[in-house]
């Protein structure tokens, strides 16, 4: 029998160095040296040879296994590493590029605008008052002068809740934030007999059923409320240029207040604040044109007595306006159901950074 191992020595070393990945190396092993495999076969025959042949042919034959599995050592070795440099290659980070900015939240204009009316009153000796979001009748309307039949009710499109509270009051979704005028005489009268003085502002949300582009279900209010002594007309007109002027950081704010008519003050004045066109938009400043921005007047005697106290030793004026429409004017926002979308791109735009802390010294609305 005469078997050329040298040829096949040489195939099988071919194809091993040939096999481009591990399951293929593994194949020739398996075929090569396994049980079944061809050297392990050719081993078999030395057996039956005679001592003779068996000289000549071991050799050859071990000489030939060993060839092999040395060549699949390798190429395995080969292959693992061509693996893991390839591995290497891909996962490579470049660290001279600029690491990605991580993702920043930022004040929404509404929390922004309040922040800065709080600052801006507190420097005027006004505390901030609060009320809950559900009330009741009483404090949303009767003790505001509108009782049951008052006609100005129906224009508040209030959200009523089905059932009543303990003291049979209708429970409802206040529908602005005066009632928090009621609260805040009613608490300052428990902790001191006397009762006022008081300067409070109320910021927060109020409901009314619609919606339109100007109109949403939910809005925002602040509400002022000063009590004291000898107070009129004067001092509530003193008190709303200092804090428009301070709001718009603008010196050449004026205010045109024209007569009208709320069931909470007597009398009653709505505030205009002029504007000039600059761009063809209207900027908060000088005379051109007129825009309402407030109500507000001296609170009406009933009101100061619903609050427990005395309307002919207190007197006082209130004012009520929108937030939103506020930080619209303020930021050139002209949209209001943007406020609302939740969209963080309208947000990465308008919003304010988390360190810009209004302050009046240090100016008050630094967009981010
Ligand atoms: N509460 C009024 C509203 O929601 C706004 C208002 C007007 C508040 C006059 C006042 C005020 O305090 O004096 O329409």
């Amino acid at each position: 029998m005469t078997v050329d191992h040298a040829a096949n020595g040489q195939e099988a070393l071919s194809r091993i160095s040939a096999a481009t990945d591990l399951d293929t190396l593994e194949g020739l092993r398996v075929s090569l040296l396994g049980k079944q495999g061809s050297i392990s076969a050719l081993l078999k025959t030395l057996g039956a040879m005679s001592p003779d042949e068996r000289k000549v042919e071991g050799p050859k034959i071990h000489a030939l296994r060993e060839s092999v599995t040395e060549a699949l050592t390798g190429r395995k070795a080969a292959l693992e590493n061509a693996a893991l440099e390839e591995q290497l290659a891909a996962q490579t980070i470049d660290l001279t590029l600029p690491a990605p900015e991580s993702p920043r939240g930022s004040i929404h204009p509404i929390s922004q605008v309040m922040d800065e009316l709080a600052e801006i009153f507190a420097d005027m000796g006004f505390a901030v008052a609060t009320g809950p979001e559900i009330e009741d009748d009483w404090h949303n309307f009767t003790a505001l002068n509108m009782p049951e039949s008052h006609p100005a009710r129906a224009m508040h499109d209030t959200f009523y809740f089905p059932d009543r509270d303990a003291e049979n009051r209708e429970m409802l979704l206040r529908t602005h934030t005066s009632p928090v005028q009621i609260r805040a005489m009613i608490d300052v009268v428990q902790e001191s007999p006397g009762g006022a003085p008081l300067r409070v502002i109320a910021p927060g949300r109020v409901y009314r059923s619609d919606s339109d582009a100007t109109h949403t279900p939910m809005f925002h209010q602040i509400e002022g409320l000063v009590i004291d002594k000898g107070i009129h007309l004067g001092h509530l007109k003193w008190t709303l240029e200092t804090f428009l002027k301070a709001f718009f950081e603008r010196e050449d704010i004026v205010l045109r207040l024209r007569p009208s008519y709320f069931p909470f003050t007597e009398p009653s004045v709505e505030v205009d604040v002029g504007y000039t066109i600059v761009n063809g938009k209207r900027v908060v400043g000088g005379s051109e044109g007129w825009m309402e921005v407030l109500g507000s007047g001296m609170v009406n005697r009933k009101v100061i007595a619903a609050g427990g106290l005395d309307p002919d030793e207190w007197q006082g004026f209130a004012f009520g306006t929108g937030v939103d429409r506020l930080a619209m004017l303020k930021y050139g926002m002209d949209d209001l159901r943007a406020f609302f979308d939740g969209d963080v791109r309208w947000l990465s735009h308008y919003g304010f950074s988390a360190l810009d802390v209004p302050t009046l010294s240090g100016g008050v609305g630094t967009a981010a």
